[in-house]
């Protein structure tokens, strides 16, 4: 049983279904799942990420690599200085509570940070914490150059729900009950979903977002490169034959369920990512894909060992949090082996420190 939110959460979340449904309503009783996951995610004031819920940390409903303490930053602050020329910048998507721009901050001192944060809630909150170490933008720079970063980001984007059926492709949307209704899939969406041959019966996910996003970045990128963090696989595994209901996951304090009807607005709505997908995107945008790798590979690389080394395991104290952070980033039964990161960039060195060792970029 999850957790009833508060009256007050109860009652900003209603305000929110009424938006929702009246759109539905506006657009003839059905909208396509990406668009409900946008506005339960994005919509103004009332969206998950838009609204005033805690989110992030033990009162929130996940927490993130950068919030465990400062081991993730401090190691990818090392593949970040290989990458950054002297005078480039640091773009860093969808900064949550701002704790990884605090921490590469303090390891990259005097750098230019730029956040590009779609929620205004969450803005308000980096700049409460970061003052003027960071600048603020709200559109994407024309000839970047530098070290863009996105760490769980690409999860929050809307993804089109498909469903393979005897009968044909059918689009996951929503109807007024705010429950599931198949559609005849058209258009792109049916044109993804037939490219990617699926045998019946098989539910999953499509990230068009995500790759649209991954193209306009690319655009704008006119030296350096985008490290993309999160969880996901390569597409063989995503749409592996035995997935058969996709990787639509929903976080309520602390708890992962499948429910996306469940108090929208109060809680976090994700689908994994696609790292095939996303990879080929930015080749079409004529980026280099630089490295492909788990995360704990890609830390070990970076030398993560080193950096807690500088950590005195006498000092228990201070040293037993950072053991258990670097547990916690590396085990495969925690984020080593779900999250990946992926680099691609324009310029940039060829032999990314953190894909030294281990998986490469044919594995994608
Ligand atoms: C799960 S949080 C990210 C956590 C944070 N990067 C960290 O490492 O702790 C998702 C963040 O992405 C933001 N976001 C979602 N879609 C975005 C987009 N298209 N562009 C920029 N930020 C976005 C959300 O507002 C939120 O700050």
């Amino acid at each position: 049983m999850l957790p009833e939110p508060e009256a007050d959460a109860r009652a900003a979340s209603e305000r929110l279904v009424a938006r929702i449904r009246g759109e539905i309503r506006e657009a003839g009783g059905w909208l396509p799942f990406a668009r409900y996951m946008e506005l339960a995610l994005h919509a103004p004031g009332e969206g998950y990420y838009a609204g005033g819920s805690a989110k992030l940390g033990a009162g929130g409903d996940f927490a993130t690599a950068p919030e465990m303490g400062p081991l993730f930053a401090r190691t990818l602050a090392r593949q970040v200085a290989q990458i950054l020329a002297p005078g480039e910048a640091i773009l860093e998507f969808g900064a949550a509570s701002g704790a990884l721009a605090g921490a590469l901050l303090d390891e990259l001192p005097g750098t230019r940070y730029l956040i590009l944060e779609t929620s205004a809630e969450l803005a308000a909150r980096q700049r409460a914490r970061l003052g003027e170490r960071a600048e603020w933008i709200t559109r994407l720079p024309e000839g970047f150059r530098g070290v863009m970063l996105a760490n769980e980001v690409l999860d929050a984007m809307p993804v089109h729900a498909l469903a393979w059926r005897r009968e044909g492709i059918l689009e996951r949307g929503v109807d007024e009950r705010l429950a599931w209704e198949e559609r005849p899939a058209a258009g792109d969406v049916l044109a993804a979903a037939r490219a990617l041959q699926l045998a019946p019966p098989y539910e999953s996910e499509i990230g068009l977002v995500s790759r649209a996003w991954m193209k306009l970045v690319a655009g704008r990128l006119a030296r350096g490169a985008l490290l993309v963090v999160d969880y996901g696989f390569p597409e063989r595994e995503y749409y592996h034959p035995q997935r058969t209901s996709g990787t639509l996951m929903c976080h309520y304090r602390h708890r992962a369920h499948g429910d996306p009807f469940f108090h929208p607005g109060l809680q976090d709505v994700t689908a994994h990512v696609d790292f095939t997908a996303l990879a080929r995107a930015a080749r079409e945008a004529g980026l280099e894909v630089l490295g492909y790798a788990k995360q704990a590979q890609f830390l070990v690389n970076c030398g993560i060992t080193a950096v807690l080394e500088q950590y005195d395991p006498e000092d228990v104290e201070r040293y037993a949090p950072r053991a258990s952070e670097a547990h916690k980033l590396l085990s495969p039964a925690e984020m080593g082996e779900i999250f990946k990161v992926l680099a691609v960039g324009r310029g940039a060195p060829r032999a990314l420190l953190g894909f030294a060792d281990g998986e490469r970029s044919h594995t994608l």
